[in-house]
């Protein structure tokens, strides 16, 4: 779920899972010294440069455990710390850092302390976009971008950390020669927790383009296609749920940390959220929906493809997290809700209930296709495109002919229905694409527009599964929470133990609590099945036609 990560939250929880306290500290204002917006710097200067300042991330730690001791939090009764850094965001460490790293004072500021610690002061996020030129080197480097996904789990992205090394390589080779240790936000700030540097976890690693998914290990032909001597420079993974270390004397000295506290594997965000859903084991899928829809799910068996991402599954050693982000969600709702149903979230749902189901009146279908944009998912071509599929009963395709009509429905209201299941039935068809188990074991559905019973309806149908709702602060931070439990309740069996038997025997707990809010109606889930198969011929052939352009 890429967002604007512009804060720093703790959140806290007891042994029963309950959440105990959170804190926050907002970069633009807490920390207003260094000036940025939304947490980064955009550079007008070179195209599509986004960063933020790393001095800023180690600042921001500080300040939010200083916050938690003002909220009198007992840190010694702490037994164990994880947390969730941005995906794809890098830090460099210079030359000899790793001695400033393991000699912190504590009574001193730890940011006043590593002013010369890092080789770029300015780290890549997740938003930049000024490696086009390396992303295509890495995908020849492999034969071509189906292959690197392949191997990776992602075609190559300007925001993956791979194509920015590349792009700092290329551009300052001193500064790079001059670097000891490359992390990711994630591992960087566990670095800071145990005063050394810490491993990259397979989870966040994947979002490098660097990584074999299926080996969980670098990719040989990717590292030296990408910077000569990277590996020492990357260090190892490990899994998400691994110990890095135990928390460091600055912070036993400081906050009065139990000098025993574990300090558990950092990772993603995306990974993040994925755990603080309680998802954990294949089938489970989460379906995000906001400004854009995200959809997350877990398989065995992966198909990495052209438009989305395959990470290893953070909270277990063998499957995978499937990824696929729309750029616009709730945009495209509210444009049709604008345009049809007089700028009326209540006439909205109006509408959705006075149409049928796939909009089959006595005989024919209607399916629609809203992209006022270039999406990235599908890469369909920018445009409207409504078909009627005649003859369409929902039993067969046979003797069903598609005609492409130019107007709007008709009656209108048939276009609220078309723009919300066309987005459940392409959710559906590209999950299937990517290998997600069909239907799913569960739904879970969270974000602004989760809300919406009628929309979680819809998506119980679509998809042939229970829907449930959580209605979570920040997941990604709950998540880095729930696997600091994990990470301690395995190496405390000494072995791994499902997630799941974290909060299987909590059931009093609150944080973790779904909701059943919608049951599928098993007539309609076959219906859609037929649908979304027509729906997929038709966006190949948009999408060959773009390609045709
Ligand atoms: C940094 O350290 C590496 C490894 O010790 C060395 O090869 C490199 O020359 C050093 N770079 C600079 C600029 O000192
Ligand atoms: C998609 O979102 C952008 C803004 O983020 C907006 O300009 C555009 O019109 C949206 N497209 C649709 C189909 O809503
Ligand atoms: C739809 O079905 C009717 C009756 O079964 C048939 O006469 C008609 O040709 C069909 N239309 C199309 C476009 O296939
Ligand atoms: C339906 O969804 C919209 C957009 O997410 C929301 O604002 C609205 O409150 C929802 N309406 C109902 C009745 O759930």
């Amino acid at each position: 779920m890429y967002r604007h990560i512009c804060t720093a939250i703790a959140t806290v929880l007891d042994s029963n899972l309950n959440f105990v306290t959170s804190e926050i500290v907002q970069f633009d204002t807490s920390l207003p010294h260094y000036k940025t917006k939304d947490g980064v710097y955009r550079d007008a200067s070179v195209d599509g440069r986004i960063v933020s300042p790393t001095w800023m991330w180690v600042e921001a730690l500080d300040l939010v455990l200083d916050k938690l001791l003002k909220s009198k939090l007992d840190f010694g009764k702490i037994i164990a710390v994880s947390g969730s850094g941005q995906q794809h965001g890098s830090v460099y460490w210079k030359n000899g850092s790793s001695s400033i790293l393991s000699s912190l004072d504590s009574k001193k500021q730890m940011v006043d302390q590593l002013k010369d610690a890092f080789s770029v002061k300015e780290s890549p996020v997740w938003m930049d976009s000024s490696t086009t030129a390396q992303c295509k080197e890495l995908e020849n480097a492999v034969g071509g971008a189906l292959q690197l996904s392949q191997i990776t789990g992602s075609r190559a992205y300007e925001r993956f950390t791979g194509p920015q090394i590349k792009k700092i390589f290329e551009t300052h080779p001193e500064v790079y020669s001059n670097t000891e240790r490359i992390s990711l936000v994630s591992s960087f700030l566990a670095s800071l927790l145990i005063g050394g540097y810490a491993c990259i976890d397979e989870t966040d690693g994947a979002g490098m383009n660097l990584m074999d998914i299926k080996k969980r290990l670098w990719s040989k032909v990717l590292l030296e296609a990408t910077a000569p001597g990277l590996e020492d420079k990357l260090g190892k993974l490990a899994p998400a749920h691994a110990v890095a270390g135990h928390i460091a004397p600055y912070f036993v000295e400081r906050y009065k940390f139990n000098k025993d506290c574990l300090v558990i594997q950092w990772s993603g965000d995306n990974p993040n959220s994925l755990a603080g859903l309680t998802l954990s084991t294949p089938g489970d899928l989460a379906l995000s929906l906001g400004t854009s829809d995200t959809v997350f799910g877990i398989t065995d068996d992966p198909h990495p493809g052209m438009e989305g991402h395959v990470f290893p599954n953070p909270v277990d050693t063998k499957s995978y997290m499937v990824m696929l982000c729309y750029k616009n969600g709730s945009l495209t709702r509210e444009d049709i809700r604008n345009r049809y149903c007089g700028s009326s979230w209540d006439k909205f749902n109006d509408y959705l209930t006075y149409a049928k189901p796939l909009n089959v009146p006595a005989t024919d279908g209607k399916m629609g296709f809203y992209y006022k944009e270039h999406e990235i998912l599908p890469p369909l071509p920018v445009g409207i495109h409504r078909y009627i599929l005649e003859n369409f009963t929902g039993d067969t395709l046979e003797g069903v002919t598609v005609h492409e009509v130019e107007q709007h429905f008709e009656p209108v209201f048939d276009e609220a229905r078309a723009v919300v299941e066309g987005q459940f039935m392409s959710m559906r068809g590209h999950a299937e694409r990517f290998g997600m188990p069909s239907p799913p074991e569960r739904i879970i559905a969270t974000g602004g527009a989760s809300v919406n019973r009628s929309f979680l309806y819809i998506a119980a149908c679509v998809f042939g599964c229970e829907v449930y709702t959580v209605h979570r602060a920040d997941s990604a931070s709950l998540g880095a929470a729930l696997r600091a439990a994990h990470g301690w309740l395995c190496s405390t069996k000494g072995t791994f133990v499902p997630f799941s038997c974290l909060y299987e025997k909590k059931s009093g707990n609150t944080s973790l609590k779904c909701k059943l809010e919608a049951v599928s109606d098993k007539n309609l889930v076959n219906k859609y099945a037929l649908m979304v198969k027509k729906r997929l011929e038709i966006e190949n052939r948009l999408v060959e036609k773009l390609g045709r352009i």
